[in-house]
């Protein structure tokens, strides 16, 4: 239901379906990426089929998969999902057609890992890989590692970046014929995109580089090939660290004036995150710390937003759309220790067009 206020605003809350393109979700919870370092050779497993499906089920609007790698190299462990080879596709096709037979929207995350390449499991400490460990040679915009025991990357040529650039278009190309709905490219978190955003990790002085127009030239040129090859009904999406929460890096500022270049590019939502680029920096995480980005880069710009980061409750989730400070709220974790929240949400908020699937409607 959409409850007018104000002259021309709609304000809308989170049971509320959220149309993009020729995609409708039922409503604006979406299950965040998640690394689930699971896959052998970027293969989906069974591992991954349950975990998406069962949060489609749950309830949730959006299933995103984990950051997919788009090339080997671009793996932040062995165990990353990827989407470099065809190979690749038939599971993933399955798990998106079940999430989507859930009722959910079937999203998929496109990354590369730059400079945090070549990891260990968080499970098996994620410290960088030896060569004896199956680990490789991370690539970069410039020789910088990125902490005391990380290697220094190998600087990208420009082949190299034409090399990165095609690898996600033939990814986007290939998460098409899987079936997916919504495709994000993933430009946070340290990793290469926001590698060759930061000031602080792009030291370059050509065309990849130099000034703000050169920082952002690799991620605006991969958006728009993909939005070239990308059916119109299907929406694309970035996520960015709208901040590096340090001093004489990426900031509020420079996102504001990416976003809109991004949505000038095609872009149908910015997924606002922060930090991960610099290990040591001190960020203020509490409740919904990061909703406040999502606000100011919706308000400023007229893009669609996401906001992510410690959203735990119903209430909460249903403020933040409520208020207009974000058009879907993200959850990660708190859909870890319940993939049925969205049900549970649904229940306290008094929603009473919710959809629970019929085989459970007895329990509800
Ligand atoms: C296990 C785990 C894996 C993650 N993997 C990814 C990922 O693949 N891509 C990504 O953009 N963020 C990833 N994140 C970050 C989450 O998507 C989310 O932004 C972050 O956890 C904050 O949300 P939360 O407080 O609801 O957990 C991961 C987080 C967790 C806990």
């Amino acid at each position: 239901m959409n409850i007018p206020f104000g002259e021309n605003l709609v304000m809308n809350a989170l049971f509320d379906s959220f149309q993009q393109r020729g995609v409708t979700f039922r409503n604006r919870i979406g299950v965040s990426p998640m690394c689930q370092y699971s896959s052998q050779d970027g293969l989906a497993s069974d591992w991954h089929l349950v975990h998406l499906v069962s949060r489609a089920v749950g309830g949730a609007g959006l299933v995103f998969t984990e950051a997919a790698a788009v090339e080997p190299l671009g793996r932040i462990s062995l165990g990353d999902l990827g989407i470099w080879a065809d190979e690749q596709i038939p599971m993933l096709a399955k798990i998106a057609k079940l999430i989507q037979e859930a009722g959910a929207v079937a999203g998929i995350q496109l990354a590369h890992a730059g400079r945090k390449a070549s990891s260990a499991t968080p499970w098996a400490g994620g410290s960088p890989l030896t060569k004896a460990e199956g680990g490789w040679q991370p690539l970069a915009p410039s020789a910088i590692a990125f902490n005391d025991e990380s290697p220094v990357p190998t600087v990208l040529t420009l082949e190299g970046i034409e090399s990165i650039k095609q690898s996600f278009i033939q990814a986007a190309q290939r998460s098409i014929e899987a079936g997916f709905q919504a495709i994000e490219i993933h430009a946070a978190h340290g990793y290469l995109l926001h590698e060759f955003l930061s000031p602080l990790s792009n030291h370059r002085t050509d065309r990849y580089g130099d000034s703000f127009e050169g920082r952002i030239r690799l991620l605006t040129e991969i958006v728009q090939a993909v939005r070239a090859i990308l059916p119109d009904q299907l929406p694309l999406w970035v996520r960015i660290s709208a901040t590096d929460w340090a001093e004489g890096g990426w900031d509020l500022e420079q996102s504001i004036a990416l976003s809109q270049i991004l949505k000038n590019a095609g872009v149908d939502l910015v997924d606002c995150s922060t930090g991960g680029l610099i290990p040591s920096v001190k960020i203020p995480t509490g409740s919904g710390y990061q909703v406040p980005f999502s606000d100011r880069i919706r308000q400023k710009t007229g893009i669609a937003t996401a906001a992510v980061g410690m959203i735990t409750t119903p209430i909460q989730a249903d403020q933040i759309i409520r208020s207009g400070q974000a058009d879907i709220v993200l959850l990660a974790r708190e859909l870890l220790r319940d993939p049925y929240w969205p049900h549970r949400a649904a229940k306290e908020l008094q929603v009473d067009h919710h959809q629970y699937p019929k085989q459970y409607q007895r329990a509800w």
